[in-house]
Parts: structure tokens; sequence; C-alpha cells
């Protein structure tokens, strides 16, 4: 059983900056939760504050139902891989596994027997006597990752470990990290701002913005029903279009769209996936660019007033650049004062 309660975290540093804001999370023992947001707001510092190398304001971190908010990073039982890897270049990969086992003193036959199940587990086994140098972005990356589970950490803290690889070995180290982790049922917190990481790997994923929670959900509840227009704009591709309603209509621009709410401003939300069209003697918006991606098309239109709204269609090759069409929404949220007030 491992479970990670934070509790009203709030770290301000020097200068002011609200990094974190009275931030909770409880994850469950096993889980894997992602923390999602842009670059600033305050993943790492959340992070660094579990692993005890950053110091909170206020607030309780436990683990196991132990308060461990002002423990040294040593004495709490984490494991951090940080995003610039760290490894220590002197030695070979046998011997950066070997150092927090020693500090531990494990007689020397177990340390070779653990330091030797856990490159098989990363697959790096045969690469003990490497030099750190010698091996690939990808390789000194697992190896950090090897350096913390050998450890048998209760919590596994992640902080964008695959941000400097490329597309294709990101997407394969994502997907062996998750079987790890899943194998072992290590609970795990993982930094990201890439989406597609979260919505892959994540058993929940919170978004982070401006050091507080937008939204806690599972990705695919994250995805198909955003709570905030933030989470809403910075998942995935979303039409966000500003409007006013009146007597139960939206209306932007040419576009008018049914809404059973109070009169006022509201900001509807249309996945590009939702939003149909179809020839009309009275267009709503002009096509401005069709791009075929084979498997479907994506069409860039315009309202009258500019506004850009993006529709993915079936058959992109019906369409040409001018032509006049109609916009039929078939799901839409309606967000106002930042929150979620519709959804059809
Ligand atoms: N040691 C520090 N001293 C002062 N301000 C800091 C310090 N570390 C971080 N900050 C500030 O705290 C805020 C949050 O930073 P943090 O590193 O947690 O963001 P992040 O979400 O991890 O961003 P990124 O995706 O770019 O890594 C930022 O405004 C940053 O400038
Ligand atoms: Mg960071």
């Amino acid at each position: 059983m491992s479970v990670l309660h934070i509790a009203d975290v709030t770290k301000t540093f020097s200068g002011g900056t609200n990094a974190v804001d009275s931030f909770s999370l409880d994850v469950a023992d096993g889980e894997l939760v992602c923390l999602l947001g842009p670059s600033g707001s305050g993943k790492s510092t959340l992070l660094r504050m579990v692993g005890g190398f950053e110091q909170p304001n206020s607030g309780r971190i436990t683990i196991d139902g132990e308060e461990v908010t002002h423990l040294p990073p040593e004495r709490r039982p984490t494991g951090m891989v940080f995003q610039s890897h760290a490894l220590w270049t002197h030695m070979n990969v046998f011997k950066n596994l070997a150092f927090g086992l020693k500090l531990r003193r494990m007689p020397a036959a177990q340390i070779r027997e653990k330091v030797e199940a856990v490159l098989e587990l990363v697959g790096l086994a045969g690469y003990g006597d490497r030099m750190t140098t010698q091996l690939s972005g990808g390789q000194q990356q697992r190896v950090a990752l090897a350096r913390s589970l050998v450890l048998e950490p209760k919590i596994l803290l992640l902080d964008e470990p695959f941000a400097s690889l490329d597309q294709h070995l990101r997407e394969r180290l994502r997907e062996e990290v998750r079987d790890i982790q899943q194998r072992l049922k290590i609970t795990t917190l993982f930094v990201t701002h890439g989406q597609d990481e979260a919505l892959s790997m994540a058993d929940r994923i919170v978004v982070m913005a401006n050091g507080k929670t937008e939204q806690i959900d599972r990705p695919d509840v994250v995805y198909r029903d955003p709570k905030t227009p933030f989470v809403a704009g910075f998942i995935g591709t979303m039409n966000l279009i500003e409007g006013e309603v009146s007597n139960g209509i939206f209306v932007r621009s040419a576009l008018t769209v049914p809404l059973p709410i109070a009169d006022g401003p509201a900001t509807l939300a249309i996945r590009p996936e939702a939003l149909d069209l179809s020839a009309s003697d009275i267009p709503k918006a002009s096509v401005h660019r069709v791009t075929d991606y084979g498997s479907h098309g994506l069409v860039d239109l315009d309202l009258a007033d500019g506004t850009r709204v993006k529709s993915m269609v079936a058959h992109p090759d019906m369409l040409r650049a001018g032509q006049g069409v109609d916009l039929l929404p078939r799901a839409f949220a309606a967000y106002r004062n930042n929150q979620q007030i519709y959804r059809s």
C-alpha cells in the first residue's frame, strides 16, 4: 500500500511567485497520475516538494499516512527521475545503479542480483560495464529510471523524463515505462506538458494552470468533458467561440446555436470532429483552407467577422476555398465565468 496525499500545499518563491497555490491531490496505491500543464504552471515545483527537493510554505504531504513534508529527500520513500538525467559520468552503468544500495549497506552479491534484475526490466541487460557516456540518450534515460527503481521507492516521481528525446523514442519509452509501472504496481506521479503522453499513460490527469488544479479526471473524461475553458483549449483541438446568448440562442457573427441558458456572454466549445458542414443558400462561414490528411480532412473556416473555426470532415475533396457553408454543431459545451454551464 503506497498512497500519496498532498493537502493544501502552497509554495511561494522569494520574489513573490506563487508557483503552487493551495494544491491538493490524492494518488491511490499503484496509480499513475500525470501532472499536465503549460510551462511555468508549477508542475516541477510540486513534484520537487513531494521528493523533498523543495520546501512548501504551507500544507502537508504524507506517504502511507506518514508525514514527510519536511524530511530531506534521502529520508523519503520516493525516487525521482529528472528531466536532465544527471547520471554519474565517471562510473559505469552498474556502479551508477549500485551506488544507492551500497549506501544502504546491502551485501555485494545481493546488489549484483538486484542491479541485474532492474537492468533486465528496463531492457538494458548486459550493459552494466558500459560507461554512461557511451549510451544513447534513450539508454541514458533508462539508466536514470533504473537507478530510481533499484531502490524500490514507494512513490516514483518522473519529471518530463523523455523531453530531450525524439518523438519516436519518446513514444516507445512511455509504453515501456507504463508497462514497468503496471508490473511493479508502483504509485507514480509523472510530469509532462505533452498531452499525448498524459492521455496515453495516465490513470488520471491533473490539468494545472498557475499553480492550481483546473481539472482532475480520467484521460477520456478530460478530453470529452473539459470543465473549464482553459482545459477545453489546452487538451486537443477545440473551437472556442465567444458570443452572446439572447433568448436561448447563442450568437457569434452569422453563427447561431440554440443554447438554453440565461442571457449574457458565453464561450462555446466545439471539437472539430463535432462540427459538421453542409451546403447552404444562407452560408454562415466561408472555407478558408482545406487540408487533406488522407484518412480525413481538416477545414479552416471564417465567420463573417473573421473568427476562425475548424471542422474535421470525411470527404475534403467536396470542399473548395471560398465556398460558403452552413455550420452544424453536433456536440458542444458552453462556459461562463470560467465554469461549464451547459453541455449538449
Ligand atoms: N527556484 C526558483 N526561484 C524562483 N522562482 C521559481 C523557482 N523555480 C520555479 N520558479 C517559478 O515558479 C513557477 C513554476 O515553475 P515550475 O518549474 O514548477 O513550472 P513547470 O510547470 O514545471 O514548467 P515547465 O513545463 O517549463 O517545466 C514559474 O513561474 C517559475 O519561474
Ligand atoms: Mg518543469
